[in-house]
């Protein structure tokens, strides 16, 4: 287990980095007033509502209400996940990302990367300059595969023999750890040997280009066609695609991602003009795999053969993907011919057609329900409550939004019931992924809301001196998250000019949404100050009329005497 990142060191980390620099780089900023303005990258504009505040290091749209910190931001428009978004920004500040707890937690990844980028360069060295390298390059072009591409994906060559890499790059006991421990080599009987042996080398690499691991295939027949990494530190097949970072590279926008299930496929559909195609590394597609390709795009074709076991997988690849459904994504599968794969249709009938294939792909709703109606006879009525019975628990998987009412409904026409009669889930929240794009001021404006939004606006509040405090104790929705907001800005006063630093404290917290709620809200006053005091005596007010009831209520039941309980008004409330 990796340890948490703590969140001493991400505040810090959002104090070291600017967030003006970080977007600027992406979208061309310009100054308006003390801020920066731009066009939102987020939702189609044509005069700018998208406003980076250098002050609150801090991004909101006024249009979509996008907002956040340098890291939301890397991963909403870099499409990272909060861990890659942590790791760029240190990476970018020249420090380590540090982990709460465990001796290993924080283990040092570098040396592999190295490791395995120096593996990377040798491999391709070869495919060029050993003696035997022109067997590889014979079957190379006797694939069709063009040097371009080879540049491209980096393409190499693994010469035969026991020990090359080890000669190459096993200089002393460290770097044959490290070739041990990315996966290089192979140990027997003591005996340490190249892991790759006469194959061609395909360099595996994660979203930022570092090397992870490889794939090799053999040059003739011989089993195992195709030998991979193993798991390392580094290198999971689970979430790794062959591809993604060379479609990020030839591509400046990716609009669709096709998954296919080999090296070659993704390299010919690129050599063929198609550069959004990935690879899952010899497994299923995993959800880890789809949440990455949904970071990437909202659209993605699964690509599979023809036959039975294309198919299944098919199948297989839809319930993984069925509870990532979210609103605006797109699934859809596309079988191609028995004995195809798309490395050889492609050569054999050309980009147009192909691509007229993925135009054609089977949405994701059809391929459910033309598998379902497959096993059972849908002319009569039992088959159609059979049918409706099969597909209520995979349609179940599906979050609630628009597209879980819409197979719904498509189901209800194919079965002839209403869909109130099929629905499997209370339907209460059904289009709250609609809702909370839409700024909301129809809450009332509580003092509690109200303290909460002012503080939000402006941090620094929490500085002001003689703030009342016993208000804390007031037993009240919203207080719990009042205190802490307070008392987080006053516990790390790098927080009340860092707006974005303070957002990520809430992170993946269920009062995240409430707190992005608040901060939207607009407010009828520009007198922060005043309003905020104001807030808080009123609060502090409504604590004491708390205890004068629990008093009374305390006299009534008969646990306090009347003496006592006008003692305990007069003590608390010296002028009554
Ligand atoms: P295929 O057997 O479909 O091979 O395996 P392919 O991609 O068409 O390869 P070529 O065209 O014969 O060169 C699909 C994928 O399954 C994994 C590899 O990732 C491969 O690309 N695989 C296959 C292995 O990991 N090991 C194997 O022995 C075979
Ligand atoms: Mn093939």
């Amino acid at each position: 287990m990796v340890g948490k990142i703590p969140s001493a060191f991400i505040d810090d980390l959002l104090n070291r980095c600017d967030i003006v620099d970080l977007i600027n780089n992406r979208i061309p900023l310009k100054k308006a007033g003390k801020d920066y303005q731009a066009c939102c990258p987020f939702h189609d504009e044509k005069t700018p509502s998208f406003t980076v505040s250098q002050d609150k290091q801090f991004y909101h749209c006024f249009g979509c209400n996008a907002h956040g910190s340098a890291i939301g931001f890397l991963m909403d428009y870099d499409n990272m996940s909060f861990v890659e978004a942590i790791e760029e920004l240190a990476h970018q500040a020249g420090v380590e990302v540090p982990r709460e707890g465990g001796q290993n937690a924080g283990s040092d990844c570098r040396p592999l990367y190295a490791a395995l980028e120096q593996a990377a360069h040798y491999y391709r060295e070869q495919l060029r300059r050993h003696p035997q390298a022109s067997r590889a390059i014979t079957y190379l072009k006797q694939r069709g595969l063009s040097g371009e591409i080879a540049r491209d994906f980096n393409i190499g060559y693994a010469p035969p023999g026991w020990d090359n890499l080890i000669k190459h790059q096993g200089h002393d006991t460290h770097s044959i750890k490290q070739l041990r421990e990315s996966g290089m080599t192979l140990e027997s009987e003591n005996r340490c040997y190249d892991r790759f042996r006469d194959r061609i080398m395909f360099p595996i690499r994660d979203y930022r280009g570092r090397t992870v691991g490889f794939g090799g295939r053999i040059l003739g027949d011989e089993k195992p066609k195709y030998l991979n990494s193993p798991e390392t530190p580094v290198f999971h097949k689970g979430r790794e695609l062959y591809g993604l970072y060379e479609a990020h590279k030839a591509l400046r926008k990716i609009k669709r991602l096709l998954v296919v299930e080999g090296y070659m496929d993704v390299a010919a559909l690129a050599q063929f003009g198609i550069r959004y195609a990935v690879a899952t590394l010899g497994t299923a597609t995993t959800a880890d795999h789809l949440e990455r390709i949904f970071r990437t795009t909202a659209e993605v074709i699964f690509c599979f053969d023809g036959d039975r076991a294309g198919r299944e997988a098919g199948w297989k690849a839809l319930n993984t993907t069925l509870p990532l459904m979210r609103e605006g994504r797109e699934a859809r599968f596309l079988f191609l011919p028995d004995g195809e794969d798309p490395d050889t249709l492609i050569r054999k009938e050309g980009t147009e057609i192909f691509e007229q294939r993925i135009q054609n792909a089977t949405p994701l709703s059809q391929f459910l329900f033309d598998k379902l109606a497959e096993q059972v006879d849908t002319s009569n009525l039992d088959g159609r409550a059979r049918l409706a019975d099969l597909a209520k628990p995979l349609i179940a998987k599906l979050p609630q939004g628009v597209f879980h009412e819409m197979m719904l409904k498509a189901l209800s026409e194919l079965v002839g019931l209403e869909p109130t009669h099929l629905n499997t889930q209370p339907t209460t929240s059904s289009n709250t992924a609609i809702r909370r794009r839409t700024p909301h001021n129809l809450q009332p404006m509580t003092p509690v809301r109200l303290a909460i939004t002012l503080l939000l606006k402006q941090p620094d509040l929490a500085q002001l001196p003689n703030l009342p405090t016993q208000w804390k104790d007031l037993k009240k929705p919203g207080i719990s998250l009042l205190t802490e907001l307070l008392e987080t800005i006053q516990e790390t006063p790098s927080l009340a000019t860092n707006k974005g630093a303070l957002f990520e404290r809430w992170r993946g917290r269920e009062e995240a949404r409430h707190l992005s709620k608040l901060a939207n809200t607009n407010l009828p006053t520009q007198e922060y100050t005043v309003e905020f005091r104001d807030a808080l005596t009123h609060l502090q007010k409504q604590l004491e009329e708390q205890s004068q009831d629990l008093l009374l209520e305390q006299y009534k039941e008969g646990s306090i005497t009347e003496e006592q309980y006008k003692e305990r008004l007069r003590q608390q409330y010296p002028g009554k």
